[in-house]
């Protein structure tokens, strides 16, 4: 149902009526850093699941992870799932937004790993040249909101211990909440919210900074220098009935959309969608049966091409 493209609070978004580019500024991902927190909870399994296959295709000679740099850690729940899955290694949580990163020093104090989780404020494709280099490289959600993501990969080359892994993880499909035949609204929501999400992203990406155009992300990382060791859609369906948190998620990713999208939205689908995140209306997603998590990721290990 909703879109899973990062961004919050309809109040902050600037963007003009004529579907100019969007821009998400610190106020955006402050506000987004809540929801973003939920978001990774409850898909954690993503994070589990990609270090378990990336240590599966780890070169034969790879020394243990001792050092990880988590690029666009957000909010740090993957970077606290690395500190746990490797309790050997030193973190740095490198992100372009203070409140991401003071939420990523707060969990990561929570969690009792402090002492192994550095934070580094850093704007990519600038600011890296301080974080020194790491036997694992780590990249969830994140590349998709730098102008020239080849760029980006090749600089992280530099940043890589010999046998070092780049692990990235980008959108997969659309994600579901419910059914595709609902009691609200139009038949044919979730597709016309794709469309909507898709529109959103390309103008999000229009508005990088040194944008260039995106391709598939097996694709660029050839072109910014590494072997492509596996890529693979990784899915994680969490079945109704949903637990409160991830009920409590459905409903705000689905407000989420409701903000986001406003004015791209048809009225008829921007009607269905305040039905169904009104935390008072028996129809919403707290309320109705048949609320699940549907969603999926691709995730790719890669290392740098070695030269003979
Ligand atoms: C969708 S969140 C992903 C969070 C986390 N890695 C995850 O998978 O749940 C994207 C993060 O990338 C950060 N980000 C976006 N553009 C960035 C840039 N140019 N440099 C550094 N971080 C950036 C944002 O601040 C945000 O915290």
């Amino acid at each position: 149902m909703a879109s899973d493209t990062p961004h919050d609070h309809h109040d902050h978004q600037r963007h003009d009526h004529q579907h100019g580019h969007v821009h998400i500024g610190e106020a955006e991902w402050a506000a987004l850093a809540a929801h973003a927190e939920l978001e990774a909870e409850v898909l954690l399994q993503f994070v589990t699941d990609a270090v378990a296959w990336a240590g599966e295709l780890r070169h034969p000679n790879a020394p243990p992870v001792r050092t990880i740099i988590d690029i666009g850690s957000g909010p740090g729940v993957g970077t606290c799932e690395l500190a746990r899955l490797f309790p050997e290694a030193h973190i740095v949580a490198v992100d372009g937004s203070t409140a991401m990163l003071s939420n990523a020093r707060r969990r990561a104090a929570d969690h009792g790993v402090s002492d192994r989780i550095d934070t580094h404020l850093a704007e990519l494709p600038a600011g890296l040249e301080t974080i020194g280099r790491a036997d694992l490289i780590w990249a969830s959600m994140s590349l998709h909101h730098i102008g020239d993501e080849v760029g980006v990969m090749r600089m992280l080359r530099d940043h890589l211990e010999p046998h070092g892994q780049l692990v990235v993880t980008e959108f997969g499909d659309p994600m579901r909440l419910l059914p595709d035949q609902v009691d609200v609204g139009r038949p044919g929501l979730a597709a016309r919210l794709d469309a909507v999400a898709a529109s959103w992203f390309a103008s999000m990406r229009a508005g990088l900074p040194g944008t260039v155009p995106s391709e598939e992300f097996p694709t660029m990382l050839g072109a910014a220098g590494y072997d492509v060791h596996g890529s693979h859609l990784a899915r994680v369906h969490l079945p109704a009935p949903l637990t409160p948190s991830g009920r409590q998620f459905a409903l705000t990713q689905l407000q989420r959309a409701r903000a986001q999208f406003a004015d791209r939205l048809d009225p008829d689908d921007a009607e269905a969608l305040t039905v169904l995140t009104d935390p008072d209306h028996p129809s919403s997603l707290l309320h109705r049966d048949g609320v699940f998590v549907d969603a999926s990721r691709r995730v790719m290990v890669a290392s740098p091409t070695e030269v003979e």
